[in-house]
């Protein structure tokens, strides 16, 4: 466990989140009271990354619960609905948001749930197993992955996939400390990830406090890094995969994956089945959120290209099936070809 969490929720009814916006030089906890402002949170990325933004969307339908002024069950299943429905627009592209709310709508209809304290137990309770869930799932990826890690290894990671990213623990980079507390010399080369830099600030921030060996390498190193030094594996956690093995993941995954293919380093994609959407057949069909110019023209408050210049800032990219070595789930790791393999892993308890 690290000395911080995500987030959480408070018996009071609070909802907790360490503000990634300011790691790693301030480490500033934020409180919320309603789903409208649990919504502004998650685009605002004073959380991010898709497992945690799922257990915020559940704990902000919780919230709703908890701290609602309805008399009535119906009348709380609307209010809830709106909150759904508000939580559901934050963002677009990481699909452990809409599967938390799925999760959570099915257990709101339950129709044994005959009052409006029967229906803040459960909600409570159903975020809470989310989070919990999410935090074992990580564990069983890092481990799933132990034998896919060389017992010394040079890693490139993009973007951040750690507790941060996640309730706790992580995904790709739950891979990484897997392998490290399993004794395996791994060496992590960070992309630091622009333009929010979660790499160089996020990745780092936990490695760091993890001590685990890392180097910050600016996005467009990988190629050189691979021909020069030798890497063993590239690991990247996802925001949404599709049927057919295409995985969405932080913008500049693709790059990293076609330098990997022509290299012939391996490329791992680390990700929960809550992140597996065998609802979306291919990668075109997911939608790419675009983030605000300010992301590439600023770097916090200092501006860095000339007045008024035109920029495209699509916060993910698609990476095709071709290019990836195998995807490692909780529940084993998958192989192409990826569509049907998916199949059978989805379908498997
Ligand atoms: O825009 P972000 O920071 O939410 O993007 C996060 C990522 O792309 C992560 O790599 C992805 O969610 C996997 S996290 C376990």
């Amino acid at each position: 466990m690290n000395a911080f969490r995500s987030i959480e929720f408070l018996d009071e009814g609070i909802v907790r989140m360490l503000d990634q916006r300011k790691l790693p030089h301030e480490t500033i906890y934020n409180d919320y009271l309603t789903y409208e402002e649990v919504a502004q949170a998650i685009q605002d990325m004073v959380i991010r990354g898709a497992p945690a933004i799922g257990a915020a969307a559940a704990y902000g339908m919780a919230l709703t619960a908890h701290n609602t002024g309805c008399e009535t069950r119906d009348a709380l299943i609307s209010e809830l609905a709106t909150a759904s429905e508000a939580l559901a627009r934050s963002r677009p592209t990481a699909v452990n948001l809409f599967w938390a709310l799925d999760r959570m709508n099915k257990r709101i209809a339950d129709p044994s749930l005959g009052s409006v304290s029967a229906l803040q137990k459960a909600t409570l309770a159903e975020s809470h197993a989310i989070a919990k869930e999410d935090v074992a799932i990580n564990k069983a990826i890092g481990m799933n992955a132990l034998p896919l890690i060389p017992d010394k290894a040079t890693i490139i990671h993009h973007c951040n996939t750690g507790s941060l990213a996640t309730v706790d623990y992580g995904t790709a980079l739950g891979v990484i400390r897997t392998a490290h507390e399993d004794g395996k010399k791994v060496f992590a080369l960070l992309d630091e990830t622009r333009p929010r830099l979660q790499g160089g600030r996020l990745s780092a921030y936990e490695l760091k406090e993890q001590g685990i060996p890392f180097k910050v390498i600016v996005d467009g190193a990988s190629g050189h890094f691979m021909r020069t030094l030798g890497v063993d594996l590239c690991v990247v956690g996802t925001d949404r995969v599709a049927a057919n093995g295409d995985v969405a993941n932080k913008i500049g995954t693709y790059n990293l994956a076609v330098v990997a293919y022509e290299n012939g380093v391996p490329f791992y994609v680390a990700a929960p089945t809550t992140t597996i959407d065998m609802a979306t057949k291919h990668g075109d069909e997911i939608e790419i959120e675009e983030r605000p110019a300010s992301e590439i023209t600023h770097v916090r408050e200092c501006q860095i290209t000339p007045d008024g210049v035109e920029v495209g800032n699509p916060a993910f990219d698609v990476t095709p099936t071709k290019y990836i070595t195998a995807i490692i789930t909780e529940k084993g790791v998958v192989y192409p070809p990826f569509d049907e393999n998916l199949v059978a892993l989805m379908d498997a308890d």
